[in-house]
């Protein structure tokens, strides 16, 4: 444990390192085209108005997978459950079909991936997007949402998947 005096600046190292202690859900972020879909893994998500309904996120530019995404003007936030640490390793690489074997349906209002047995699924358009540094803070609007699953969640923490049992 590092003394409170060290490693106070933000560089990369230290930022991700001291940012990593804050727990995170785990959630997969999908849309695109319905015939060729993408998705990436995310744990920026987090909802920010009740009226009107937003939520946000915060995207890489470097993400190859959120320019498809944007350009359909909506996406489905898939909440990922405790157990669910290989399909979220599998939206956290680039390029490929991350698809291919998976279990989905098309949300009720823009027909974005839900993943099966995922803890819950918000489903939005894109309201407004900002540059934020590196990333893009995006803001949804959700016209539908749904909670599936009593129980637990995945959270992200230090680097590592912990599943938390409710
Ligand atoms: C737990 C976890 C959380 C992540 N959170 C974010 C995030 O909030 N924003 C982001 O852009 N990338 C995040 N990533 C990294 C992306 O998932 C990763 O860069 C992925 O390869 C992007 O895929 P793409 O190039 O297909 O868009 C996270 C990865 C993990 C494992």
């Amino acid at each position: 444990m590092a003394d409170a005096s060290e490693l106070t600046k933000p560089h990369s190292e230290n930022f991700r390192s001291v940012l990593g202690r804050l727990p995170t859900g785990v959630v997969v972020i999908t849309g695109g085209d319905p015939q060729r879909p993408s998705g990436l893994v995310v744990g920026s998500f987090m909802s920010v108005s009740l009226e009107p309904p937003l939520v946000a996120v915060c995207v890489a530019r470097t993400s190859t997978s959120w320019p498809a995404i944007e350009s359909g003007g909506s996406f489905c936030a898939n909440v990922l459950a405790e157990g669910q640490q290989q399909l979220a390793r599998a939206f956290a690489v680039s390029g490929g079909d991350k698809f291919a074997g998976l279990s989905f349906t098309p949300a009720p209002a823009t027909g974005s991936p839900v993943l099966a047995d995922v803890a819950a699924w918000i489903d939005c358009r894109i309201y407004q997007h900002y540059e934020a540094g590196d990333h893009w803070l995006v803001l949804g609007e959700v016209l539908e949402l749904s909670g599936l699953r009593d129980g637990g969640a995945l959270v992200f923490l230090s680097g590592s998947f912990h599943p938390l049992i409710s």
